[in-house]
């Protein structure tokens, strides 16, 4: 049996279009319910619907075999995980934004609203630049639009956000996309049903961009 853990929501419904393409069907992950644990059609796959940022830490334990989840999530858990494939979708960029006519050079300890707080810290640090860190979950924009941090560090997808609160992308820091991640230990025990569905889905991905 091979468990595999999708971020709950968007990310989850095209992971699922693409195993689909590699014969992996789950007729109960289409049937809206709130169970956890669900099984595919053949009873091989069982797949837990997770929190985004808790992808990686089930895959590092080992829970589940392979997972689904951002570039962006991986970045800031820095789990001890094999990132095997880029999915190609959910494209985005990590970003720090703000107001483009600020002048933030002669600010001594920068105010950043973020989800991130690892990526921010080591950014920052590579920058050798003192920093406050304003953690946030959501509606990180709000951070300089209300006063409560000089910029931010988040995520920018089509940019729609950031245009309609006046902020404007600093700088990009990193490109983000689905990943597919796997288990090392499952990697080697269960290589047999692991690899070759590496193998397909890279198949349905260069297929997909031809
Ligand atoms: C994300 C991100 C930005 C927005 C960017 O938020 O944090 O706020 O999307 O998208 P855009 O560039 O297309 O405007 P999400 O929708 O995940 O909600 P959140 O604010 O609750 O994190």
């Amino acid at each position: 049996m091979i468990t595999i853990a999708l971020a709950k929501g968007r990310l989850a419904d095209k992971a699922v279009e693409l195993l689909e393409q590699c014969g992996i069907v789950a007729d109960e992950l289409k049937t809206p319910s709130r169970k956890l644990v669900l099984k595919d059609n053949s009873g091989v796959f069982s797949f837990i619907l997770v929190k985004p940022t808790d992808v990686p830490t089930y895959v590092e334990y080992g829970v589940a075999d392979i997972g689904v989840c951002g570039k962006d999530t991986l970045l800031e858990e820095g789990r001890n995980i094999y990132e095997l494939l880029d999915l190609q979708f959910a494209k985005c960029r990590l970003c720090l934004a703000g107001y483009k006519d600020k002048d933030l050079s002669d600010i001594d300890t920068l105010r950043v609203a973020t989800k991130y707080e690892n990526v921010t810290r080591e950014y920052f640090y590579k920058k050798q630049r003192n920093i406050e860190i304003i953690k946030l979950s959501g509606s990180i924009e709000l951070g300089p639009v209300i006063g409560l941090s000089d910029i931010i560090l988040d995520i920018v997808e089509s940019g729609k956000t950031l245009a309609e609160n006046d902020l404007s992308v600093l700088e990009v820091i990193a490109e983000i996309s689905a990943r597919l991640i796997v288990n090392k230990v499952s990697l080697k025990t269960k290589a047999d049903i692991i690899r070759p569905l590496v193998a397909c889905l890279k198949e349905v991905i260069v297929r997909s961009n031809d």
